[in-house]
């Protein structure tokens, strides 16, 4: 393919061709992405907008980049994560002529720069995975913030950064809270995470889950999502939570509840999914069983405190791609996987296609929203908005379909049942 000029800094041009089959290979499981592509690409919403987005470059976000772009957007990225990007991926995006500066393995002046790159050009909305562009636009470049019309927010964290942002007054435009959605939380947040964090683990260790101690620190969606896949595993699932509710959920769900100190003894296999830190520490570590496998699923990389980590062993050592070894004091070894980054995206490929499709089906419609709401003349308070919920069935209703599957409508008689409350016994 002739590359078309733009702006870009990748790791290398000349993994254009390999990202490009594995966009194409996400394309055809994400049936929904496409209808919106196929349904907008003539009216071309989004002449005249620029998309800013910050978000994991893999190939699922290679094929919502280039619908934004199919259907008039100038788009502009960068990953939200230093060990996320698939450098072959943005090779293709750079290769089709979008705004990219995103490679694996980026430190923090590399991340904080890619970010700057893609608003040098003030953007028109903003797509966030953690809230790092907003809060960068927010904190480094506040004149900014009066031209950009909205934005969206694709996780949990992000969201809950965002909500305390906007209750004290400080959000500056409105931002869709894309991770709300039913069709995003309920499907990505457990399906997703739950299949994709199990081939992290894998891919960074090949052990056997059949038989193994498997501890879930937190029993959000994530959580569970990760829990009961381990368990159809074969695993013995422990989970550790601060809220009463969430455990006793994980305990009427077959799980074992416990301390993260008793939880430390016993487990072979560490999963923290909280967006809380600290939540593994040094003397954890210290009392865990010789060849424990430690990895992180949550946004953030602090989750698990590798500063005590370290204060608490005396070496450590990578033993194959995405696992370090540390020897501890106490002479036993332990290793972390993907250094405590998030083991689905860092160590395999984030979540799967199938699940993306929805999740990027709503940033897709969150954006047409903002532009829509902005060309009829309605503004938006600066807060964080839930997107409508009719907007669920209609996505769900087209991953049925594209699925094959048919579902029963009510009959006239069920919908007068439905809204008469006089009918009971
Ligand atoms: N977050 C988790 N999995 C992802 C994927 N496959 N693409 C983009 N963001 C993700």
């Amino acid at each position: 393919m002739d590359h078309k000029e733009g702006a870009y800094k990748v790791h290398d041009l000349g993994l254009a061709e390999e990202g490009r089959l594995l966009m194409e290979w996400a394309e055809t499981r994400m049936p929904v992405l496409k209808s919106l592509r196929d349904k907008y690409a003539e009216s071309q919403p989004f002449k005249g907008y620029k998309i800013t987005g910050c978000l994991h470059v893999t190939k699922e976000t290679g094929v919502l980049v280039e619908t934004f772009a199919a259907c008039g957007a100038e788009v502009a990225w960068s990953g939200c994560n230093p060990l996320s990007t698939n450098d072959a991926v943005a090779a293709a995006l750079a290769e089709a002529g979008i705004e990219i500066y995103a490679w694996y393995g980026q430190n923090t002046e590399d991340f904080y720069w890619s970010i700057d790159r893609t608003i040098d050009k003030v953007p028109d909305l903003t797509l966030d995975d953690g809230a790092d562009l907003i809060f960068r636009v927010h904190s480094n470049f506040p004149e900014m913030a009066d031209a950009i019309i909205g934005g969206s927010e694709e996780t949990t964290t992000g969201v809950h950064r965002l909500r305390a942002m906007a209750d004290d007054g400080k959000l500056l435009y409105p931002v869709y809270a894309v991770n709300d959605a039913e069709t995003k939380w309920d499907f990505d947040n457990v399906y997703g995470t739950g299949q994709s964090t199990l081939d992290g683990i894998l891919r960074a260790s090949s052990v056997l889950l059949a038989g193994k101690n498997f501890v879930v620190a937190g029993y959000g969606h994530c959580g569970r999502g990760v829990a009961m896949r381990a368990k159809g595993m074969g695993a013995n699932v422990i989970v550790t939570e601060v809220k009463p509710t969430a455990a006793l959920k994980a305990t009427l769900e077959g799980m074992r509840v416990m301390t993260m100190e008793e939880a430390a003894r016993v487990g072979d296999i560490f999963v923290t999914a909280t967006g809380m830190r600290d939540i593994i520490r040094g003397q954890h570590f210290l009392s865990m069983r010789e060849g424990a496998l430690v990895c992180n699923t949550g946004h953030y990389d602090v989750e698990l405190n590798l500063a005590e980590l370290a204060e608490v062993s005396v070496s450590n050592r990578m033993v194959r791609a995405d696992n370090r070894e540390y020897t501890m004091e106490n002479g036993k070894k332990i290793n972390i996987l993907a250094d405590g980054r998030l083991v689905n995206l860092a160590a395999a490929e984030g979540h799967p296609s199938e699940v993306m499709d929805m999740s990027f089906a709503n940033q897709f419609m969150a954006h047409l929203t903002l532009v829509q709401r902005k060309e009829s003349g309605e503004t938006l308070p600066n807060t964080v908005i839930d997107l409508p919920v009719e907007l669920d069935q209609e996505i769900a209703g087209i991953k049925l379909e594209t699925m094959g599957l048919s579902i029963d409508r009510l009959t006239e008689e069920q919908v007068i049942y439905a809204t008469d409350y006089s009918a009971g016994t």
